[in-house]
């Protein structure tokens, strides 16, 4: 299955001032979703999530991967810029996408224990000092699309430790990192907590080298 690339020449320089440029790590993210395309759309999800969703391009994606008639396509962002680019790419590719101006899921996680059939994360995940982190989150701008604490981690070990009570039994969810992530113990902590944890893809993006971990509560 073959399956576009959304439309995002609505986006200006203006835009990139303040939300992330689709880039290499956007692209694996998209194809991951594209090499599981058949298994995705088999498993009719219902509650879909995107973390972090910027310009709206992965959320669009899955949108027009699995249709808006049974799936609801969720996103959070903490960069208001980013939630208004990703209203835009939805309308810009004839879908419609909902996303929440918060940290991580927090306004909604309760209300999603066990419910998430897929989740999305391309988090930040550049190594930087913890400042760095304090300072990007808190400022809720570009600078909180990469900047990613102690091996780039401290965003998404948030998420991973709550994985188990959000998966729904068929959950699946797809998480972008680079090498310095430690993706191998990536897979053993998630193992740890009962998941099964595989790299689908493997790619060398000028100095990053990128994966997709695919995290499920079942095997497939
Ligand atoms: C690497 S960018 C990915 C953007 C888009 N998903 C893509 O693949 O092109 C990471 C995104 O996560 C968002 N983000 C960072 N920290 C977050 C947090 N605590 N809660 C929600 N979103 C966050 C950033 O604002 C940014 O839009």
């Amino acid at each position: 299955m073959s399956l576009p690339t959304p439309y995002i020449a609505h986006l200006t320089e203006d835009d990139y001032e303040h939300v992330y440029e689709p880039a290499e790590d956007s692209f694996i993210l998209l194809d991951a979703l594209e090499l599981d395309a058949d298994l995705l759309t088999s498993k009719k999800p219902t509650i879909c999530v995107e973390i972090g969703s910027g310009s709206g391009i992965a959320s669009t994606f899955l949108s027009n991967l699995l249709g808006t008639d049974n799936s609801l396509i969720i996103s959070t962002d903490i960069n208001v810029h980013a939630c208004q680019a990703t209203i835009r790419t939805g309308e810009a590719n004839n879908t419609t996408l909902n996303p929440i101006l918060c940290n991580l899921l927090s306004p909604i996680q309760n209300r999603l224990e066990r419910q998430i059939d897929i989740l999305l994360f391309n988090p930040p995940y550049v190594p930087t000092d913890l400042d760095e982190l304090i300072q990007t989150q808190i400022g809720k701008d570009i600078g909180g699309s990469w900047a990613g604490g102690n091996d780039g981690m401290i965003v998404t070990n948030i998420v991973l430790d709550r994985l188990p009570d959000l998966l729904s039994t068929n959950g699946i969810m797809y998480l972008v990192t680079v090498i310095q992530n430690k993706p191998l113990q990536i897979i053993k902590n998630m193992e740890s907590k009962g998941l099964i944890c595989k790299e689908i893809i493997k790619r060398r993006a000028g100095r990053e080298l990128l994966s997709v971990l695919r995290i499920s509560r079942n095997t497939i």
